[in-house]
């Protein structure tokens, strides 16, 4: 019977001023959706996912909590703060405190969560999926205006963006799933032939197959990028798809066992 882990995070802070550096409410706010989104325990749970699709639902038994020990095993809040002079690149050296971002804690002990502004006001975060395990640059970068729920969650550009969810989406990418129409690259049109290939399938059955990321606030059930036409249609409400974060509110028992083979390696290290 597999029983609930906890992964200690340590969250990085880089502020090019005041408003970016968020304030510790505001990183408890993020670790309470994270415990909230992967426990099942969220309390949009009823009213977004549809009944059809919560039998699908899973528990992914996963805590979050912040580090109580740093790599030397001394006592720590598990938040550091760095004040720095550059926004984040897309693949910048964040994690480089020799080019102005700050070192990863052992990324096979901590889920690194880097906090920051980023150039590109498109980009909300991005994390490393499992292959990624040990490197330096492991772990979850974010932008500020996305990340948690108070203080500046949901600032301008990024108001659809205000409960925390890209932090769910990205920690799922950090254990191992996918978007669910797979990894195809869907920018240049919704194009149906691509169904039914290994590129485009997150490997989950119980995550209808669709070609094409659903966005905004769709209405259920809604089948206009489906593969195959059914009565409950697309699972848009799933974090791993691109919806706004209040039209997002599920994980699966596939996905749940993706992320436990994860558990058991690759990142089985972070659990000692
Ligand atoms: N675009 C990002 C990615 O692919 C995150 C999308 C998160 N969506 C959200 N509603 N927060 O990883
Ligand atoms: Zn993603
Ligand atoms: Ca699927």
């Amino acid at each position: 019977v597999q029983t609930v882990v906890t992964i200690p995070v340590v969250v990085h802070v880089l502020y090019k001023n005041a408003t970016q550096n968020v304030s510790d409410a505001q990183i408890q706010s993020q670790l309470a959706v994270l415990n909230a989104d992967f426990r099942k325990l969220n309390s949009d749970f009823n009213t977004v996912v549809p009944a059809a699709f919560q039998s699908a639902a899973a528990d992914l038994e996963i805590n979050f909590c912040l580090a109580t020990k740093d790599n030397n095993g001394n006592t720590t809040t598990g938040i550091i703060r760095k004040s720095v002079s550059n926004n984040f690149v897309f693949d910048d050296y964040y994690y480089s405190a020799a080019n102005g971002g700050d070192a990863a804690w052992n990324t096979t002990k901590y889920l690194n969560i880097w906090v920051g502004a980023f150039t590109d006001t498109d980009l909300l975060g991005w994390a490393y999926p499992p292959a990624a395990a040990g490197y330096a640059n492991d772990g979850l970068c974010i932008a500020y205006q996305v990340f948690g729920t108070v203080g500046t969650a949901g600032q301008a550009p990024y108001q659809t963006y205000n409960k925390g969810r890209t932090a769910t989406h990205e920690i799922g990418h950090y254990f191992g799933l996918d978007h669910i129409w797979g990894e195809g690259d869907y920018t240049n049109i919704p194009d149906s032939s691509v169904c039914g290939t290994a590129l485009w399938s997150d490997g989950c059955a119980d995550t209808p197959a669709t070609y094409y990321p659903y966005f905004g606030a769709p209405t259920y059930p809604n089948n206009q990028y489906t593969c195959t036409n059914t009565n409950s249609g697309a699972m848009f409400m799933n974090y791993m798809d691109y919806v706004n974060d209040g039209s997002m509110a599920m994980f699966t028992n596939n996905q749940k066992t993706i992320t436990q083979t994860v558990l058991s390696s690759p990142r089985a290290s972070l659990l000692n």
